[in-house]
């Protein structure tokens, strides 16, 4: 018996609730990839529909598919990362799990790069031939041009569709950008291009984004706030790390939960040291759970995780305000001016916190 030949192209397809359209897809990439020697890697989240097991099923009937599955973990660009990094084809192509994306145009799409003539090579709503009516609603649309405009505003290169997630990169390529991704968010291929070499071959092939069918999108409010944190982030060449940006944002929040709580105590009759009590444990809270659902949406809390993980915060960020309160009254005393003096005890109180945050709360 002789042994199955190796495939030159990797398709991965992140998956989150996509159970009824695995079996459809599979389908549909078996015609349009035809002979061509493929794989396709699904990556799902522990998806509560079973996702994971309708793969397995399928897997079992034909070897060419597989499946990473990662569970206590969420994020569509980290996904598609992994699954890249867990196979060794030469082409890799990278395709959502929704139907969505047509995949009657794998073939034009990897077929530059299996002949390397190309690169990077990008399906795209906005070449001639492309169209986005898929998107569910007018409002989708414009999110989608705003983020097209701040994309391509820090762009090296022109690309008409950079917030498309349908696209295919040599491994070769793959492999030069893999050390400067954050894998944060939904947006994998702008970061996949910001960090190749200018030199990289690029090409743009149209294709006709569909309207979902079954299940629905997992593109939420937090999704775009990573993808703003994430722009901040490369924008300022990396040296800011896309979660510090969000955590921060979330303490402005936490002041402005405090501020208005202790305002209300005050209005409701209450002594200023109560008032800044309820408003500081009140905003405490919301940090945590803001934190909890946005900053670290890859791996929040839960369960019995929960309740430790608040204390731990809580402590921390109690520490956090001595050492905060100390430095801006040191720098006070040795003449700062006042705000300079307070901006430093917060500027040093967020990192702080952040410290925290990430190796002791959310490990
Ligand atoms: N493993 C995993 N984990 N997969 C996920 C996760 C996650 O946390 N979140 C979403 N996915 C999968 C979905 O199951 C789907 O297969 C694919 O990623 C895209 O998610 P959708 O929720 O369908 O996103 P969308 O349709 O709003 O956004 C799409 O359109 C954008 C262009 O407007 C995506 O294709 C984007 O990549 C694309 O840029
Ligand atoms: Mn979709």
């Amino acid at each position: 018996m002789s042994l199955p030949l190796p495939a030159d192209l990797t398709l991965v397809i992140p998956c989150y609730n996509e159970a009824e359209n695995v079996v459809p897809l599979i389908e549909g990439v078996r015609q349009a990839l035809g002979l061509l020697r493929w794989e396709i890697v699904f990556v799902d989240d522990d998806s509560p529909d079973g996702t994971a097991r309708i793969v397995e099923r399928e897997a079992q009937r034909d070897p060419r598919i597989r499946l990473v599955r990662r569970v206590g973990r969420r994020g569509l660009s980290s996904a598609v990362i992994e699954g890249a990094l867990s196979s060794t084809a030469p082409v890799i192509a990278v395709m959502d799990g929704d139907l969505q994306h047509d995949e009657s145009i794998l073939r034009d799409l990897v077929t530059p790069l299996l002949e390397n003539r190309a690169d990077v090579a990008v399906a795209s709503r906005h070449v001639e031939g492309g169209d986005s009516s898929g998107l569910a609603n007018r409002w989708r649309h414009m999110l989608s041009q705003a983020g097209i405009r701040l994309a391509q505003s820090i762009l090296p290169m022109p690309l008409s569709d950079p917030m498309s997630g349908f696209f295919a990169m040599r491994r070769a390529s793959f492999e030069q950008a893999v050390p400067s991704l954050t894998g944060t968010g939904f947006k994998i291929l702008l970061e996949i291009v910001l960090s190749v070499p200018g030199t990289t071959r690029l090409i743009e092939v149209p294709f006709v984004f569909r309207p979902r069918v079954a299940g629905e999108s997992k593109l939420s409010p937090l999704v775009m706030v990573q993808f703003l944190g994430m722009l901040i982030e490369r924008g300022c060449g990396g040296w800011l790390p896309t979660r510090f940006i969000i955590f921060a944002a979330v303490g402005l929040v936490g002041v402005a939960v405090n501020l208005l709580v202790s305002e209300i105590a005050r209005f409701a009759g209450a002594d200023f040291a109560t008032g800044q009590i309820i408003g500081t444990a009140i905003a405490i809270l919301a940090n945590f759970q803001l934190n909890n659902r946005i900053t670290y949406l890859d791996r929040p809390l839960r369960g019995k995780r929960w309740l430790p993980g608040l204390l731990i915060f809580v402590i921390g960020a109690a520490i956090g305000a001595v050492g905060n309160i100390g430095v801006a009254q040191l720098l006070y005393d040795t003449h700062a001016h006042w705000s300079h003096a307070s901006a430093a005890g917060a500027v040093i109180g967020v990192v702080w916190n952040y410290a925290i945050a990430s190796t002791l709360v959310w490990r």
